[in-house]
């Protein structure tokens, strides 16, 4: 098929590469003419594994093309994704500025038959203003455009393998004919046709079960997921402030309640709490949705601040070690949101960074990918390039993400170096009993 992709940011160049490598003709188009530029020329401005593979594979193979212009990419094109941000607005509705735009834009610009699908997470009903912004706007005879909602569930770290191995797909559709199309564009991975550069061989496994409903349940879908998703992560955090209250342990009642499958082990670690570009926002544009529909969500606010509140307690757990924490020395590793990605965006980190400054600490701070983004957004961290030089001196070191790197450190050598040997787990992932036996003091997140 040939499809073009419009907004080249996580979703929608994971999407372009993994659709290319599918073998569809993509057309990546995005208004940011030097981004453009950067990916004609196989430069991939964001960190995402596997991704970098599949750019290079599509530019060489001719599958995969970048283009500012969106009239010239949709020449011959079938199906349209829209990509595009939907930051949150004034009173924490989603910003659909962007969306409305490139809906006017692909009336103007299409020609022929097209399927507009809306990939970028959205308010449900946003999929009937679209239809609307099209009919209005298209040139009418002989083009017949049509919107379907797919939500993507991809997590930034693991964007790749989530595409090609998806647990589901959502289609919303109103024609037969747009569930035919979706279908045939995800054809190899229903049928089980894909040479996958995560595994780097042909994926075993069953196909995914296809759920086909209206766009608007679809849209619906995609926002519950995310706010059932932190949910759980809020719920474990409460867990984790009552272990520490009453002597237990976080990590092993996440692992007695998840093993039963009605609740499920994922998204049950205790520890800073949630960040990154959808959760966050989702929850807010959740709530404004179902209050501008009349019903009351608050119980996701209240997950909001649980989460918000992680932040104080991993500063109280400091206090309670180090009483003063002006001039005291603290090392972050993890400056990214998660392991395995570069984006800074509500990064624990960051506003635990911002935090300990405004008390007069001194942060240093470390991340394998994310250093250059961190210290452009935020001047509360003196970023280094190296692990050991952040834990130099330092009178407490604070692990915000699970980098695997990260439990593979010399922990002798950072033990010599700490003026202090005082770790505070904020994830609960490393072995506690491996760093204890070095000397470390080791603080944990719900224990
Ligand atoms: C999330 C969803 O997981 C995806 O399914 C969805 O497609 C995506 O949002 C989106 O809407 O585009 P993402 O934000 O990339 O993906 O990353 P997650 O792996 O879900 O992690 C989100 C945050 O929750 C991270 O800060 C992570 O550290 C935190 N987390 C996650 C916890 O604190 N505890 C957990 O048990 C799991």
């Amino acid at each position: 098929m040939q499809v073009v992709v419009i907004g080249t940011g996580y979703v929608g160049l994971t999407a372009a590469a993994c659709l290319a490598h599918l073998g569809h003709t993509v057309f990546g188009v995005d208004d940011d003419a030097q981004k453009i530029q950067a990916l004609s020329a196989g430069r991939v401005p964001l960190y995402e594994p596997h991704l970098g593979e599949l750019v290079q594979e599509g530019r060489g193979n001719g599958r995969l093309r970048f283009l500012s212009s969106l009239a010239d990419a949709l020449t011959g094109a079938e199906v349209a994704l829209i990509c595009v941000g939907t930051p949150i607005g004034a009173k924490g509705e989603a910003d659909l500025s962007a969306v409305e735009k490139v809906a006017r834009r692909l009336a103007e610009a299409a020609t022929g038959p097209l399927l507009v699908v809306e990939k970028s997470t959205v308010p449900a009903q946003t999929g009937q203003w679209i239809a609307r912004t099209l009919a209005t706007t298209s040139k009418g005879a002989g083009v017949d455009l049509e919107v379907a909602s797919n939500p993507e569930f991809q997590r930034e770290g693991s964007a790749v393998s989530d595409f090609l191995h998806p647990d589901r797909l959502v289609f919303g559709v109103s024609s037969a004919q747009g569930e035919a199309q979706l279908r045939a564009l995800y054809a190899p991975i229903l049928e089980r046709r894909i040479n996958c550069p995560v595994h780097a061989q042909a994926c075993p496994g069953a196909a995914p079960p296809v759920i086909v409903t209206d766009i608007t349940t679809a849209e619906l879908i995609k926002h519950a997921a995310n706010s059932f998703l932190a949910t759980k992560i809020s719920f474990i955090n409460l867990i984790a402030d009552l272990c520490e209250r009453l002597g237990a342990d976080a990590s092993a009642v996440a692992e007695g309640v998840g093993t039963d499958p009605r609740i499920g082990r994922a998204n049950l670690q205790a520890g800073l709490g949630f960040g990154g570009s959808c959760f966050p926002k989702d929850l807010q544009a959740f709530v404004a949705l179902a209050q501008q529909a009349g019903v009351d969500f608050n119980l996701l606010e209240e997950v909001s601040r649980i989460n918000a509140r992680r932040i104080d307690r991993a500063v109280e757990k400091l206090r309670q070690e180090l009483w003063v924490l002006k001039d005291k020395e603290i090392a972050l590793l993890g400056l990214a949101f998660k392991p395995e990605t570069d984006d800074v965006r509500n990064a624990p980190a960051l506003a635990l960074a911002e935090r300990l400054k405004a008390e007069g600490a001194v942060v240093r701070g470390y991340d394998p990918q994310a250093g250059p983004r961190a210290a452009s957004a935020t001047r509360a961290i003196a970023v280094v390039s190296d692990a050991y030089r952040v834990a130099e001196n330092a009178d407490a070191l604070v692990l915000c993400t699970e980098w695997p790197d990260f439990a593979a450190l010399d922990w002798s050598r950072i033990h010599k170096t700490m003026r202090r040997p005082l770790v505070l787990d904020g994830r609960n992932f490393i072995d506690r009993a491996k760093l204890e036996a070095f000397g470390f003091r080791v603080l944990r997140m719900g224990a």
